[in-house]
């Protein structure tokens, strides 16, 4: 079986460091706070190029905080994309705030005509999704931020690594990665991201370094010494064992992106069937290639085909989040989004570093075959 995803075989290939380190975690009694998380926080900073990173407890809760520490009107709108997991929406309406959902364009991204559509006396924030590691237009957003006063938080749980070439007012060009560009930037660690923890794991990071200390009190009880409380927060913080594994696993992340994206260019060149529609990219991103997405008619049948053939696919999402029954209340009429009209023709296929170049081969063959 051709696996979706095999964090087993990626621990083998990093065994001896892994080891080691859980050792020297248990060893040194790091584990809530303390060195590990420190030395993680600062080369996650340095990779993104970014001034501060919070380590916290996973990507819902970075999502959370990060709509908490921008002081937002309560009961004011946050534009939500109608593609993508279900965290994104959540982390608004745990704050007292209103989801507004808006489309997606044909790269899987939030679409900024939809954007404009739905902003607003009462808009206050806009999150963004790199929906499968692939950066969204952040260029325009920025633009429509600034002139509506909106804050910008994008959610980078699938885009560790992915960037953007921008074209700077001198004319040069420089790459920046995502969660860089708006307010505040979140991640999530779980398992199976392309930077993924040994358990739940997230970052909040940011540029502005009030915010930084702001979010650094809350997610610690609302304190910056012991017993030392300035206000109520809470508790969601990275712990030191994740921390570590991460540390380790940060220096592979960008031979690993390097391997998604070969496959994926690959993938891109090779699968030719008139049945498949395959990802749109754009010009002048560096992909993360979290998930291949492509769409295919009668999803069913074609999965069973795939697992028939021993290839494990998955849905990344099965049902836009306007459809589903929690946002029911909201009463939002997305009947006419592109997200919501696809979403039953979406398959992911396997990708990752875990994939050698026979099964590549192999699942290419299987697929034009079909
Ligand atoms: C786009 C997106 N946002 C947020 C999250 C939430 O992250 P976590 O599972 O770490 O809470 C995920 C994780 O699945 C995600 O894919």
């Amino acid at each position: 079986m051709i696996k979706f995803l095999d964090l087993k075989k990626q621990y083998i290939e990093i065994k001896p460091e892994i080891d080691k380190v859980i050792f020297d975690v248990i060893e040194n009694s790091a584990f809530v706070g303390g060195k590990y998380v420190k030395e993680f926080e600062k080369n996650f900073a340095s990779y993104l190029g970014v001034e501060h990173a919070i380590g916290v407890g996973n990507g819902t809760d970075a999502l959370e905080v990060a709509l908490w520490a921008l002081d937002l009107q309560k009961g004011s709108e946050v534009i939500v994309p109608a593609n993508t997991f279900i965290a994104t929406a959540e982390a608004v309406t745990r704050n007292g705030l209103k989801i507004r959902f808006v489309d997606c364009n044909k790269y899987y991204q939030i679409n900024t005509k939809s954007i404009e559509e739905h902003i607003n006396e009462n808009t206050s924030a806009i999150i963004v999704v790199h929906l499968y590691g692939h950066p969204a237009n952040m260029r325009k957003i920025l633009e429509i931020a600034k002139k509506h006063n909106l804050k910008v938080i994008e959610d980078c749980a699938q885009a560790h690594g992915a960037s953007i070439k921008w074209c700077m007012e001198n004319g040069k060009y420089k790459i920046q990665k995502v969660g860089t560009f708006g307010d505040i930037g979140t991640f999530s660690f779980y398992p199976g991201k392309n930077l993924g923890a040994y358990g739940d794991g997230g970052a909040i990071v940011t540029n502005n370094k009030e915010l930084s200390e702001k979010i650094r009190k809350y997610i610690n009880h609302g304190r910056s010494e012991k017993y030392n409380h300035e206000f109520e927060g809470r508790n969601t913080r990275l712990d030191g064992m994740q921390a570590a594994i991460l540390n380790i696993k940060l220096k592979y992340l960008d031979n690993w992106l390097k391997k998604r994206n070969k496959i994926a260019k690959r993938y891109l060149n090779e699968i030719k069937n008139p049945k498949i529609k395959l990802p749109n990219i754009i010009e002048d991103i560096y992909h993360a290639w979290h998930l291949f997405v492509i769409q295919v008619e009668n999803r069913d049948k074609f999965r069973n085909y795939m697992e028939k053939k021993g290839i494990q696919t998955g849905i990344h999402y099965p049902t836009a989040l306007p459809k589903l029954k929690a946002y029911k209340y909201l009463k939002q009429n997305c009947n006419n989004f592109k997200a919501c009209k696809e979403d039953e023709f979406l398959v992911s296929i396997p990708i990752g570093e875990h994939l050698e170049n026979e099964e590549i081969n192999y699942i290419i063959n299987v697929i034009n075959s079909y």
